[in-house]
């Protein structure tokens, strides 16, 4: 048997790595139209960071786990053939800031069909609407070449800064198909180091809606949480011990109850849209306004956040310096598609503060490639006074001590570990009086940091609120 992957991004490159370390005697090629990036995985420096994939690519790389761009031969010689490239939210025509595009899936299918010979088994790995399986197989079977195609959807539900342990011990793996020889073949691989009653099997259109449900289900917890924390902020209870409260019950559960400035993440917010975008399609109008609220709440949660920085700085942070730890959407790892860092900081920005952001793991043209992203308009439209701000208003500091040094501010934008063990004495020295923090993760004790001398302001707690001008 042989696999190939289209897509070498943040669910191809890690779940092919996986299933290369666990299936030694089955090569698996992994391709790529990106060849910086197939560049960067056949080097030192792997394109995306991301705990403990560093072995499991080293383990197996020049054996039998190859990256290249060679998408043709790949899809020639092998069996299973899984589609992994991404399917951003469309920016043009019908459905626009809603539907998934589907353009890359698409070509993909084509690619395959003109390539293929005999029969191969095309997996969906790529998070799609419900019943594009249907749409693959019509553009498969349309060249008429000769070959025959099985396709199954198999969701990829790893989390980013979790990928490793979340592919070697994942909750289960699901997988639905109509051809059970097909649905065997595949579950074949995975038995390889995963319990039999950890793969479900279903029907096509179950897996597909299955993983747009389950990303719409935790992304509905954590707004869910935060829309609790603005109602703890003003009436003092506290939304860590609320979430403790709430999360002892055994049907809700502890997980994902950590308020925060909002989800990021290139899933969540775009698997909602899509969610929504299917339902009005089905003409479920309430079901689609439902869901919509998640993304309504989240990007609520990012404003209010930002508000809440310049109501506190009396009212005005126009050329003062904020020091901004962490950028990207969650720690562990160096993506920031959709992180609510990014519109935190074109908030400030327009409000004229000066930013100096510390990311341990995100380079400083990613940043401003956010920034500058995230102050473009649907049309493509970017202000000179926008981009202006993104080039003179914002540098990159290369830790926390630099990023807060004369700052009247920080903001605590993502959790990174390392934050915890920060010389708080030292950082509060260098720092403007009042010394505002404003801790986006609920990371940091506020004792001690009162105790220290900062003026602490945290999400879902009342301490200092009181005092703030309003
Ligand atoms: C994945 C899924 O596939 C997406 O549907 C899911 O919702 C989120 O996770 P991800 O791996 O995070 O996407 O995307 P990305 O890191 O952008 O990787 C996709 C790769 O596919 C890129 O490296 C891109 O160059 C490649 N690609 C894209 C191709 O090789 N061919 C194409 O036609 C399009
Ligand atoms: C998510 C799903 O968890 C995963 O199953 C799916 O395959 C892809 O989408 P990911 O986006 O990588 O994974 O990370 P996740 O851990 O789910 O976090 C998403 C966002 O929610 C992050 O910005 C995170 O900071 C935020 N979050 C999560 C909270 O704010 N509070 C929480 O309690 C949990």
């Amino acid at each position: 048997m042989k696999i190939c992957c289209i897509g070498a991004g943040y669910v191809g490159g890690p779940t092919m790595a996986m299933i290369a370390k666990q299936c030694p005697d089955i090569p698996v090629h992994v391709v790529d139209l990106n060849q910086e990036r197939i560049d960067a995985w056949n080097s030192d420096h792997l394109p995306i960071y991301e705990p403990g994939l560093e072995e499991v690519v080293k383990e197996a790389r020049g054996k039998n786990l190859t990256f290249s761009t060679r998408v043709d031969d790949a899809i020639q010689e092998a069996d299973i053939i899984f589609i992994s490239v991404n399917t951003p939210t469309k920016t043009f025509g019908i459905g626009a800031g809603r539907a998934a595009n589907l353009e890359f899936i698409e070509k993909c299918a084509r690619q395959i069909a003109k390539n293929a010979t005999g029969h191969k088994i095309v997996v969906e790995k790529s998070t799609l609407p419900v019943r594009t399986a249907e749409a693959v197989k019509r553009i498969l079977s349309s060249e008429c070449s000769g070959a025959s195609f099985d396709v199954l959807s198999n969701p990829e539900f790893l989390a980013e800064g979790t990928a490793i342990d979340d592919l070697l011990n994942p909750d289960r793996v699901l997988i639905g198909g109509e051809s059970e020889a097909a649905i065997e073949t595949l579950c074949s691989v995975y038995a390889r180091w995963i319990p039999s009653e950890q793969i479900l099997t279903t029907n096509l259109w179950s897996s597909e809606l299955s993983k747009l449900t389950a990303n719409a289900f935790l992304a509905q917890r954590v707004s869910s949480i935060n829309a609790m924390s603005a109602l703890c902020e003003a009436t003092g209870a506290d939304i860590d011990e609320v979430a403790r409260a709430i999360g002892s019950d055994s049907r809700i559960g502890p997980k994902f109850l950590k308020a925060s400035i909002g989800f990021g993440g290139s899933c969540f917010q775009k698997d909602i849209l899509n969610l929504v975008y299917l339902c009005e399609h089905f003409g479920l109008r309430e079901v689609a306004d439902y869901w919509e609220q998640v993304v309504v709440m989240n990007d609520y949660q990012k404003r209010r956040f930002s508000e809440d920085i310049v109501k506190t700085m009396f009212n005005t942070v126009s050329d003062k310096k904020i020091g901004i730890w962490g950028f990207a959407f969650k720690k562990d790892t160096n993506d920031t598609r959709e992180s609510a860092a990014i519109y935190v900081c074109r908030d400030l920005l327009r409000e004229r503060a000066r930013l100096c952001i510390h990311d341990p793991r995100v380079p400083e043209k990613q940043i401003r490639q956010e920034l500058m992203a995230a102050c473009t308009d649907m049309s493509g439209h970017l202000t000179d006074k926008d981009r202006w701000l993104v080039e003179n208003n914002v540098s990159i500091a290369k830790n926390c001590y630099e990023a807060a040094d004369g700052a009247h501010a920080i903001a605590v934008l993502t959790e990174w570990d390392e934050f915890k063990t920060i010389d708080f004495g030292k950082v509060h020295a260098s720092m403007h009086r009042p010394s505002f923090l404003f801790d986006g993760r609920n990371l940091l004790d506020q004792a001690t940091m009162a105790a220290i001398g900062f003026e602490m302001h945290a999400i879902g707690k009342s301490f200092n609120r009181q005092n703030s001008p309003s």
